[in-house]
């Protein structure tokens, strides 16, 4: 396996961190007005992405099939691959003066996720709800914080 151990040590924490909870079901991320950036074409992908870590949530809880599971998993890597893709498209386009950390970040979740991706693929399939609850926590802090940063540079640049 090619999953280096630093990622290995990383997950442990983040599984020490998340114990209390395990003991809880893992529950679906419910979109509210605290995830909007007030850019509807914005909203809409940071939806769309919700949703399917929502799928693999339900398909995890449900089917429980690692074949289907593995599927969502790759869905939600590519999905934020184009997602990300297209939000730094618009901060070129705008000269948004945090492009580069912004992008590090994204870069820093696919790496991520990639190596999560390998773990769960390589039959550590118990750790699934850990790295799920994980994924969430990063997105909603993104949405909620980094994404917040450029809101008024894309509005001053017409987008709505
Ligand atoms: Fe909407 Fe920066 O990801």
């Amino acid at each position: 396996s090619d999953v280096c151990s630093s990622d290995l040590k990383e997950l442990s924490v983040i599984l020490q961190t998340y114990s209390v909870t395990l003991r809880l079901v893992l529950k679906m991320i419910e979109w509210n007005g605290e995830h909007s950036v007030g850019i509807s074409v914005i909203d809409e992908k940071h939806k769309e992405f919700i949703d399917i870590i929502n799928k693999v949530i339900v398909a995890k809880q449900h089917d429980n099939n690692p074949e289907k599971i593995e599927e969502v998993l790759r869905e939600i890597i590519d999905y934020a691959w184009n997602h990300f893709r297209d939000e730094e498209s618009y901060m070129v386009e705008f000269c948004y003066p945090e492009y580069q950390y912004h992008k590090e970040e994204h870069l820093d979740f696919v790496h991520r996720a990639n190596s999560y991706f390998k773990i769960v693929t390589s039959g550590n399939y118990q750790i699934l709800n850990e790295i799920l609850e994980y994924l969430k926590r990063w997105l909603v802090n993104h949405i909620q914080g980094t994404d917040q940063k450029y809101v008024e540079c894309f509005r001053k640049n017409g987008l709505k």
